[in-house]
């Protein structure tokens, strides 16, 4: 519509105000709408003077790495970066049960990565052997209005950090943050990303946890699990969408129990595969949920498919736990 259209380039005007006519700036891409439109946004603002990276972590659902890679590029025009960490996050998980213990591991990880990837689009850049002092980087991120308003930040707080000990980086140069979503909420975010021309899947998508699928299986993360989680979860998602029921339901997590076998019968034989556990929850801010009472005919559908289509799962089950006592995530 025409106010958003108006937000857009309101925010847009500002951007291009803070970074000025020489500035950069560095966004990270995470596959979620909040990063997605805040750099669409800096885009329009500076153009090229933009640098994207995107951590591919190997823990995206399935297609969402190439969304990001392909159609998101394809759409705003952005220079991205793409650092390919999946060995790198596979190596780090092994033998890791713990949920804790992997959030902790897939956040180092990702740190790791992204400021490895900053320090060379920086150096690239010119940015790198600058000994003067005073430089600025400016690095964007996604904060929304409820964040801001949840850590006490008004207009105008200052938001320049030091940078994070990135060797091969002078130890002055200093990161101001750029933050284009800072007065929207979450729905504003979606239809200013839709005015930019960002892909529906990236726009309308549901809320992802940061440590992706490497906390929703229960058990050690391996890529052969994750092979099976990512089909079982798109087949989900997929008969969500043809239901129509995408924008009703607030999250669907599939959650395979890796450690977990149960007997069944497919074709002519006796199985010994994995159950998945389907997880619809209605929800307004993630805080409380419902279990959502999907239709039957739908729920029949995921279930015949996964257990047709992902050879080794041979069950598929219902949580029915609302928030609390259940958090919607199962680690
Ligand atoms: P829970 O499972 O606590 O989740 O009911 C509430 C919301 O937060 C998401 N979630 C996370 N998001 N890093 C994230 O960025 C995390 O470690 C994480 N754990 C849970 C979850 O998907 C839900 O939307």
């Amino acid at each position: 519509t025409w106010t958003m259209l108006n937000i857009a380039e309101e925010q847009i005007e500002r951007i291009r105000e803070q970074i000025g006519d020489e500035g950069r700036a560095i966004c990270g891409l995470s596959g979620g709408v909040d990063s997605a439109v805040a750099a669409a946004i800096v885009q329009r603002a500076i153009g090229d003077r933009l640098d994207c990276v995107f951590v591919d972590h190997g823990l995206l659902r399935k297609g969402e790495a190439e969304q990001v890679e392909r159609d998101f590029v394809a759409a705003t025009g952005v220079k991205l970066h793409v650092v390919d960490a999946q060995q790198q996050f596979l190596d780090a998980l092994a033998g890791v049960t713990d949920p804790e213990e992997k959030r902790k591991i897939i956040g180092r990880e990702f740190i790791r990565s992204f400021e490895g990837a900053e320090a060379a689009v920086l150096r690239a850049a010119g940015l790198g052997d600058d000994t003067d002092g005073g430089k600025v980087a400016f690095l964007v991120q996604g904060t929304l209005y409820p964040d801001v308003v949840e850590s006490g930040g008004g207009a105008g707080t200052s938001n320049i950090k030091s940078h994070h000990n990135v060797g091969g980086l002078p130890d002055d140069l200093e990161f101001e943050l750029v933050e284009p979503l800072r007065t929207l909420f979450k729905d504003e975010v979606r239809l200013v990303g839709e005015q930019l021309g960002l892909p529906a899947e990236i726009v309308w998508r549901q809320p992802f946890p940061g440590p992706g699928l490497g906390i929703r299986i229960i058990g050690e993360v391996t890529a052969d699990r994750l092979e099976i989680l990512r089909e079982a979860d798109a087949i989900a998602r997929e008969e969500l969408t043809r239901a129509g029921l995408d924008r009703d339901i607030w999250q669907m997590p599939v959650v395979l129990l890796a450690d977990v076998r149960s007997v069944g019968v497919q074709g002519d034989g006796r199985t010994y595969g994995h159950p998945v556990v389907i997880r619809p929850v209605t929800s307004e801010d993630a805080m409380t949920a419902d279990w959502a009472r999907l239709p039957y005919d739908v729920l029949e559908r995921i279930s015949t498919r996964i257990t047709n289509e992902v050879a080794e799962v041979n069950r598929v089950t219902l949580d029915v736990t609302s928030k609390p006592p259940g958090t919607i995530e199962w680690e």
